[in-house]
């Protein structure tokens, strides 16, 4: 197995920066539950970020991001509009349904974006006691298909989301990526967007394991602390998870982690593009590539640490960290050229088109 892995943006290690913010941080005794100086610190950077209006939360997880800040959103009779793809809808174990109590609405999208036309069309049965009512659209940036939203996207959905009465929530665990994509501040796809709560990804960005909940409209702020405790995200020695956070925000190391994993990506899709027989099925705006590959090729992929081929799409996701070099990104293209035959670009039916892919 190369040491190197595609495979996830969490397979990465922790930033030295961050690191060294920590062993700062360990120094004496503070107060726990985020009533110290370093976390009094974190939030004013998030704050500079985000706006000063900005109500902020450290948690551990972008699971449990989420699940505070949709918390936030939902009464109990309300649902979240999301896409059929979303982080929440696959790979949260249920973790809306049954700790929030809430109902999916899942929408199929060809590249993991929702739209204002989407949302209103699934916008059924307002006013009517049998059904569950529309409390929130939650949107992925950049996307778990790796791409990206613009600002004037989300704005667009965030007036559609208020014209019907919704929040809008975004899942930024990979939020930092989205901006760099964009090459415009944080602020640019979240705030000035209208942008309601969010959930501000650390970990993938060089983070140990760190995620802010982060509300923007005001009316949402006073649950936030009860809902953090009780979802169980309040950590006692707070402070090594705003230390984190202070060291990503205090200067630019949050858009250097995710500019340099967007470049490998992109680096990335240019070799493979030159791969005969790999297909990459849209093109990178973040730091995903996503790839049609002969059994071969996704064979050797899988010793980077890439997952197999997915079972429904059959693509093969490879993901860039803030530590990927252009030396990882070059062995693996080597490693895809030399297990490339003949035979096997025969099994594998040859390469498909390159259209953008419903999955
Ligand atoms: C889009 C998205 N949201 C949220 C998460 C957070 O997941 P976790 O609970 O593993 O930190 C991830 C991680 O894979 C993700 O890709």
């Amino acid at each position: 197995m190369a040491t190197h892995s595609f495979g996830s943006d969490n397979h990465s290690g922790v930033h030295p920066a961050v690191l060294a913010a920590l062993a700062a941080a360990n120094e004496g005794h503070a107060p726990a539950y985020g009533a110290d100086a370093v976390t009094a610190r974190a939030i004013g950077l998030v704050r500079d970020h985000l706006g000063g209006g900005a109500e902020v939360a450290f948690v551990f997880n972008g699971t449990g991001a989420n699940l505070v800040g949709l918390a936030l959103a939902l009464r109990p009779w309300q649902h979240v509009v999301c896409t059929a793809t979303a982080h929440i809808a696959v790979d949260e174990c249920g973790g809306p349904e049954r700790l929030l109590g809430t109902k999916l609405v899942e929408l199929r999208t060809p590249d993991g974006k929702l739209t204002p036309d989407l949302v209103r069309a699934s916008t059924s049965g307002v006013g009517d006691e049998h059904r569950t009512q529309p409390g929130a659209v939650s949107i992925t940036q950049s996307t778990e298909l790796g791409t990206v939203y613009t600002p004037a996207e989300i704005r667009a959905l965030a007036g559609t989301a208020h014209e019907l009465g919704m929040v809008l929530h975004l899942d930024g665990a990979r939020l930092a990526n989205g901006a760099a994509s964009l090459g415009v501040p944080l602020a640019a796809v979240t705030t000035d967007c209208g942008v309601d709560v969010l959930s501000f990804g650390g970990t993938k960005n060089g983070l140990l394991g760190a995620e802010a909940v982060v509300v923007l409209r005001s009316e949402l702020a006073p649950g936030l602390a009860y809902a953090r405790k009780q979802l169980g995200q309040l950590g006692s020695k707070g402070r090594f998870l705003a230390a984190q956070f202070a060291a990503l925000l205090e200067g630019d190391l949050w858009l250097q982690n995710a500019g340099n994993a967007n470049a490998m990506a992109r680096r990335l899709e240019a070799g493979v593009r030159a791969l005969p027989g790999a297909d990459v099925a849209w093109p990178v705006q973040a730091n995903a590539v996503f790839v049609r590959l002969p059994a071969e090729m996704a064979r050797a992929a899988e010793t980077f640490g890439a997952y197999p081929p997915d079972e429904v799409t059959g693509l093969v996701r490879l993901m860039c960290s803030w530590d990927t070099a252009e030396a990882d990104v070059d062995a693996l293209l080597a490693a895809l050229a030399a297990a490339r035959e003949p035979a096997s670009l025969r099994a594998a039916g040859g390469p498909t088109g390159s259209a953008l892919q419903e999955v």
